[in-house]
């Protein structure tokens, strides 16, 4: 069974380990929605992760409704993007961005007073980060099926700015609660067409969007991420195994270049835990490189690798803190831990301050 150090073909992307980086919104981009120039630090500082999942981009402003998270739907945002990829690139890093359309969980005030769309009217539970504090949710309102096929071209026109950007793919972001995991889970799409009712046309918008993004930069260039266990942001499924199998047989059939399962353990540290992970159901559904995530430590990945559960295994908050994770596990450097109150701050602090490990921690290790 592999190592978490032996290298990986992610499709297109040859990843020389098999300690990927998460996706993690940090919140570091201009009010509108532009990059700025720490966040070329930041990523370029954890170039050595076998491959970067960007933060979650928004495709356009319809679908992003989180503070100073960034687009990719305008030149400026293309060219922000591009310092960023460049400098991974330099560092000898490999970076895919992830795609974002975030449904109803965009609050109105990102919309001009416009009400956010998903697969029907429905509210999600708590608040939203705004720019004036949290708020409460709003009702969403049902996309209409013409509007369901401009979203797939709107996922496909972010795929090609995402390559222009110099990003080495992309993945879909159908995890957490958001627009296509609003399709897929039967407590928020209501829809009784063909996007809507059987398991076959609950899956048919991620299907189609990710076919629409193959189509347009090939499927060695795109993945897809899944939350198939228990519930996010008010998005559940009151049958999930079967939902998630048809998902990644049809993302099989289509071919991409990895799937990423975002799995909360029951007691997690982050995220509802509320049923235990699904991916051992899953594994023989999906043909291509499967990635695990949540709560993982280097000792449980790898064992998770030795039972081949999985493939490889993104790590998030561990990156927060340990720029250099990857020779951290590899030496049995200690880590630093991160800390939460900065992690949606606007502020270097908590996001390019933290030190690579010593000679001194190396050799004490
Ligand atoms: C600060 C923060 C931001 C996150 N942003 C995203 C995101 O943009 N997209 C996404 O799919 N998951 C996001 N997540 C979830 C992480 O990708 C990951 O699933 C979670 O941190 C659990 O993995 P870990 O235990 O290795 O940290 C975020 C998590 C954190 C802590």
């Amino acid at each position: 069974m592999p190592s978490l150090f032996d290298p990986i073909e992610l499709g297109a992307i040859k990843a020389p380990n098999r300690i990927l980086m998460a996706p993690m919104t940090r919140a570091r981009g201009t009010r509108g929605h532009v990059p700025t120039p720490m966040m070329i630090d930041y990523y370029a500082q954890r170039a050595s992760a076998g491959l970067i999942i960007s933060e979650a981009i928004g495709i356009n402003q319809l679908g992003l409704g989180w503070p100073h998270a960034t687009g990719l739907w305008s030149p400026e945002q293309v060219a922000g993007w591009r310092k960023i990829t460049d400098a991974v690139h330099q560092n000898g890093g490999r970076i895919i961005a992830q795609l974002w359309q975030m449904g109803r969980v965009v609050h109105p005030s990102f919309l001009d007073g416009g009400k956010p769309v998903s697969a029907s009217a429905t509210t999600a539970p708590n608040h939203a980060h705004t720019y004036s504090g949290k708020q409460p949710y709003e009702e969403a309102r049902a996309l209409t099926i013409d509007e369901i096929a401009d979203v797939v071209q709107q996922f496909r026109q972010a795929a090609r700015n995402a390559i222009e950007a110099g990003f080495d793919g992309v993945q879909l972001h159908a995890a957490n609660g958001y627009l296509i995991d609003q399709f897929l889970r039967n407590s928020s799409n209501l829809r009784d067409d063909a996007y809507g009712g059987s398991i076959a046309n609950r899956v048919r918008f991620l299907r189609e969007t990710t076919q629409a993004v193959v189509d347009t930069i090939g499927a060695d260039r795109t993945g897809v991420r899944l939350s198939p266990n228990g519930e996010t942001q008010g998005v559940k499924d009151s049958d999930p195994l079967p939902v998630f199998t048809a998902a990644a047989e049809a993302m099989s059939q289509i071919g991409i270049a990895h799937l990423e399962l975002r799995e909360p353990p029951i007691n997690g540290t982050f995220g509802v835990g509320d049923m235990a992970p699904l991916a051992r159901e899953l594994r023989g559904a999906f043909k291509g490189p499967l990635i695990l995530n949540s709560d993982f430590d280097s000792a449980r990945a790898q064992a998770e690798l030795d039972q081949g559960t999985g493939d490889a295994v993104a790590f998030g908050r561990p990156f927060i803190a340990n720029p250099d994770f990857v020779r951290r596990v590899a030496e049995g450097i200690e880590l630093a831990s991160d800390d939460p109150a900065t992690w949606f701050t606007q502020g270097p602090e908590g996001y390019i301050d933290y030190p690579a490990a010593t000679a001194r921690q190396a050799k004490s290790a």
